[in-house]
């Protein structure tokens, strides 16, 4: 197992390239299913969790192939519509194929992905939406059997859920009439699917909004995407240059797919300058305290919650932190206790009181994004260094994440313990 060793103090300088993002290539790779013709992805990031959807389609019979970034998934032979256990539970966005398999195949075996460590995170959502479209779901063993030729329904879901919104999309593609999905999830990887499915064939209208129409079409053929730039990568290197007091210049980052982190950023003293696509973060004055309510697209993103709490750590003043989308998202708070930072948790709100500086120590990774927030807090830290442990964690999410830090001027390296 490795682990990074970070050594703080060090101002980020420089230009970093974002890739592709996860949130969108996972379930872009999960759409290829409906496909009756090859499709390619291109900018797809080399990541653990891209390499695990890899394992669950192949083991369906989807031939890939995966030659840099692009990526070619094969559907056309014969394909077996079941995910196992051992597969989906390493990642949950595996569960994201059952949408696809029953609108192309009317039937699906999928695992239950099981509880992860920032909450239960049910799948009610997601199933609910598929009865209403006409399947027929059993939980047998763990597994969840559905069976159904998807019809056109009006669904409405209870929360804008990410994964249920992308799985009823794909299921819904190939309905047979008209679906209507409210109340679904507005996040830009929501678009980038919907405009890869029409590329396909499908008839799709309002991803992006709350109100999602989708026209069933009969069959849906082949198609070359381009993966959309990865906004939480973007945020994250964002958050790193204005916590060191640095001046980074962030390529391939979308200023409209941050809009309130932005904004948060800006009022925690940073200075924000946005060119085409790219995003220039620094500080040149101290960081300001500022509460955080984190909320569905467009609102504070909860992947870049624990990134902007290691930032706060050492600001002017208290900050509330308020994760309102997942139940237990605050694994890292204990984390920077240990590094030096006054936090103080009460139910789904961290009170973040700020210090004069962090200090390195020993800590523990617990989830992808509480990883990364750590390795944030290493390069604060004015003394001492970090050693981030279970770092396969930021794996799932970053690539090679401490040579392009280190491109950035950081001290950090990775060691096999
Ligand atoms: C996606 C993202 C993840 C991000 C999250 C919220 C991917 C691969 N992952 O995850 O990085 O943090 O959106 O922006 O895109 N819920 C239910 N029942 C359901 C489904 C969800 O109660 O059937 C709850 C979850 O427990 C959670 C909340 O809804 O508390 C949000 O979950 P959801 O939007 O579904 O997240 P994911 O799609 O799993």
């Amino acid at each position: 197992m490795d682990k990074m060793l970070v050594r703080g103090g060090k101002a980020l300088k420089g230009t970093v390239h974002v890739h592709g993002a996860k949130n969108a290539a996972l379930p872009l790779m999960a759409a290829s299913l409906l496909a009756h013709e090859p499709v390619t992805l291109h900018n797809v990031p080399c990541l653990h969790d891209i390499f695990s959807m890899d394992k669950v389609l192949s083991s369906m019979g989807v031939g890939i192939d995966f030659t840099g970034r692009s990526m070619t998934l094969d559907c056309t032979g014969d394909i077996e519509p079941f995910a196992p256990y051992d597969l989906v539970r390493k990642m949950r966005a595996s569960f994201f194929v059952l949408g696809a398999l029953l609108g192309r195949f009317g039937r699906a075996k999928v695992s239950l992905p099981g509880g992860c460590a920032i909450g239960t995170r049910p799948v009610d959502i997601h199933l609910k939406g598929l009865e209403q479209l006409g399947a027929k779901i059993e939980i047998e063993d763990g597994y969840v059997v559905a069976e159904g030729r998807m019809k056109g329904a009006n669904v409405a879901m209870e929360f804008p859920s990410v994964g249920a919104t992308e799985n009823l999309m794909m299921a819904a593609a190939v309905a047979e009439g008209v679906t209507r999905l409210h109340n679904v999830a507005r996040e830009p990887e929501i678009e980038d699917l919907a405009k890869m499915l029409n590329a396909m064939g499908a008839q799709i209208s309002g991803a992006g909004t709350d109100l999602i129409t989708v026209v069933g079409v009969e069959r849906l053929g082949g198609v070359e995407h381009v993966v959309m730039p990865d906004r939480i990568e973007a945020g994250t290197f964002l958050v790193a240059s204005v916590a060191t007091r640095g001046d980074v210049l962030v390529q391939n980052a979308i200023a409209d797919d941050l809009p309130v982190f932005l904004d948060k950023l800006r009022d925690a003293g940073a200075e924000i300058e946005v060119m085409g696509n790219s995003i220039r973060a620094r500080a040149l004055n101290g960081i300001k305290a500022v509460d955080i309510s984190t909320r569905p697209f467009p609102g504070f993103a909860t992947d870049l919650q624990a990134q902007m709490m290691s930032l706060l750590a050492c600001a002017n003043g208290t900050s509330h932190i308020k994760e309102t989308v997942f139940e237990n998202r605050f694994m890292q708070a204990a984390e920077l206790i240990r590094m030096g930072a006054s936090i103080d948790l009460d139910g789904n709100t961290a009170i973040v009181r700020g210090v004069d500086h962090l200090s390195g120590a020993p800590v523990m990774a617990s989830d992808l994004r509480a990883s990364a927030s750590l390795v944030i807090a290493g390069l604060m830290a004015e003394k001492g260094e970090t050693a981030i442990h279970r770092v396969y964690h930021i794996d799932r999410g970053y690539e090679r994440i401490e040579e392009r830090l280190s491109a950035l001027g950081a001290d950090i390296r990775r060691v096999r313990e």
